[in-house]
């Protein structure tokens, strides 16, 4: 029998830290849920639990940014997987998006987004952004979801069966 978890792991995912700001308040976290969506206008769509501490900075704040992991930074992924009580930005460099979001200056690329819209998606929501600004900051293979193992705990998530 084909387990959930296992056949929803087959579609490919990227990994991404996506920053969040609110004012002078900053976080990000990683997620694997984050795919283009449209060419025009260019919308990314991210799924986020609303749970998260990022999530209310998302709602408070005008835009996010998509950092893009490379192959060799599962430690970042791992760091910002972490909940927002501690200050997860400090130690890392960043720089400021066009609002406030950070952009992480180690990632392979970065993508600055405006707000769109948003969806109900069963237990997560998904924020639609516009791509206003990026940049690729050096060569490299992105890191992949399939690569991080069981790092976000997702195993548990699934049900057994369909
Ligand atoms: C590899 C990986 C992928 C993840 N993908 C997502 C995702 O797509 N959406 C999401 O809401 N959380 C995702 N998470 C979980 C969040 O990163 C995690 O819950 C984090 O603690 C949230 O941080 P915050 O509370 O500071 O916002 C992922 C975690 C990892 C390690």
């Amino acid at each position: 029998m084909t387990r959930p978890a296992e056949l929803l792991k087959l579609i490919s995912c990227g990994v991404y830290v996506i920053g969040v700001a609110a004012g002078e308040t900053r976080n990000a976290f990683t997620a694997a849920w984050v795919m283009q969506v449209s060419f025009d206008p260019l919308l990314i769509a991210l799924s986020i639990n609303p749970n998260h501490r990022s999530y209310a900075l998302l709602k408070q704040g005008d835009g996010f940014t998509v950092n893009v992991l490379a192959k060799d930074q599962l430690e970042l992924a791992r760091h910002f997987g972490q909940p927002g009580d501690i200050d997860k930005l400090a130690g890392v460099p960043w720089l400021a998006g066009h609002c406030g979001a950070p952009i992480l200056t180690d990632a392979l690329a970065w993508l600055d987004c405006d707000f769109h819209h948003e969806c109900p998606a069963g237990d997560h929501r998904v924020v639609m952004g516009r791509v206003v600004g990026g940049a690729i900051q050096r060569l490299g293979e992105p890191l992949l979801y399939r690569d991080t193992g069981d790092m976000d705990g997702a195993s548990r998530l699934f049900p057994e069966r369909f």
